[in-house]
């Protein structure tokens, strides 16, 4: 297998992102472009296509493990995902996404949790949901040396505070909740806000009032950049379509198609063909048979497939 740098490699010879690259790129008024990856596979194709960052989203727990939500990832759970992810992806910024209950309940388990993605899972900085009663917690993991990405608006690990996946930010006063969480995280010291499921008229606020980037996720065009979902852009999970994510493929059904044709050809024994099978020396499989006492066929009277 070629582990060179394919031709339509976008990043290939290019620096890897940092915080500082991204900033530079925010200061350029040029978009910031995230996806998420959660295995080998994919983290390889992703960075191959270029985009800056890669998040490790908990989002996995929906669309990769079949979950009704995200609420029952461990840390090691996300680590098992941030490690291959690492190993595929050269250039791009890896954000390990902070699972439900990992740094809610206490900071310095928040400052050692953050650490692992890190130290084990290879990313380079961690996603947490919340805003301003985050602010002790992000503090905590940025003085350790660690940049922490915020998230705010719909944050699917309150859901059930939440009442359901629904968009955030929608009167006067959410709306400005939403903006004194976004200064918060700010001055807390994280470097970008993921704004998810707000009106695009508050994202455009927010990312006007902060001077650090904003990625949005059904957040409209006015944010310092955009993530997506890859599943959701790939067509390959149907269990629920947000109004946001647009599909750029349909993955699901290739899948499908592929496995379809796989199981035909096996059936009508058209499949494995000869480009597949490995032979052995004619003298030595007639050793082989010499050894057990038996004469071998003759090469021609060898079983063939049976046909349809
Ligand atoms: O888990 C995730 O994929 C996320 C994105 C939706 C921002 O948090």
């Amino acid at each position: 297998m070629s582990t060179r740098p394919q031709e339509s490699d976008a990043s290939a010879g290019k620096p890897k992102h940092t915080v500082l690259s991204l900033k530079a790129k925010y200061e350029r008024g040029e978009p910031i472009t995230v996806l998420t990856a959660y295995d080998y596979p994919t983290a390889q194709a992703v960075d191959a296509a270029g985009v800056d960052a890669i998040l490790v989203g908990d989002s996995l727990a929906m669309v990769v493990l079949g979950l009704p939500n995200t609420l029952s990832l461990t840390v090691d759970a996300m680590l098992h995902h941030a490690k291959a992810v690492s190993r595929g992806a050269k250039r791009a910024l890896l954000i390990g996404d902070m699972p439900f209950m990992s740094y809610q309940a206490d900071t310095a388990e928040a400052v050692r949790n953050a650490g692992r993605f890190l130290a084990e899972g290879g990313m380079d900085a961690v996603k947490l949901e919340g805003g301003t009663p985050y602010v002790a917690t992000v503090k905590a993991i940025v003085r350790a040396g660690i940049p922490v990405q915020g998230h705010i608006g719909l944050t699917p690990q309150s859901l059930n505070l939440l009442g359901g996946f629904r968009v955030q930010g929608r009167t006067a006063a959410t709306a400005k909740a939403l903006l004194d969480d976004a200064l918060a995280l700010e001055g807390a010291g994280c470097f970008s806000i993921v704004l998810e499921s707000v009106p695009e008229r508050l994202a455009a606020l927010i990312t006007e009032r902060v001077s650090i980037p904003t990625i949005g996720i059904g957040a409209g065009p006015h944010t310092s950049g955009q993530v997506l979902v890859l599943h959701d852009i790939l067509g390959l999970f149907s269990t629920f379509t947000p109004k946001f994510a647009k599909r750029y493929a349909e993955l699901g059904e290739t899948i499908r198609s592929a496995a379809e044709a796989y199981a035909r050809d096996v059936r009508a024994h058209t499949f494995p063909g000869q480009e597949h099978s490995y032979s052995i020396p004619a003298e030595e499989w007639q050793s082989f048979l010499s050894s057990l006492g038996e004469r071998g066929p003759k090469p021609a009277a060898l079983p063939r497939p049976r046909r349809g």
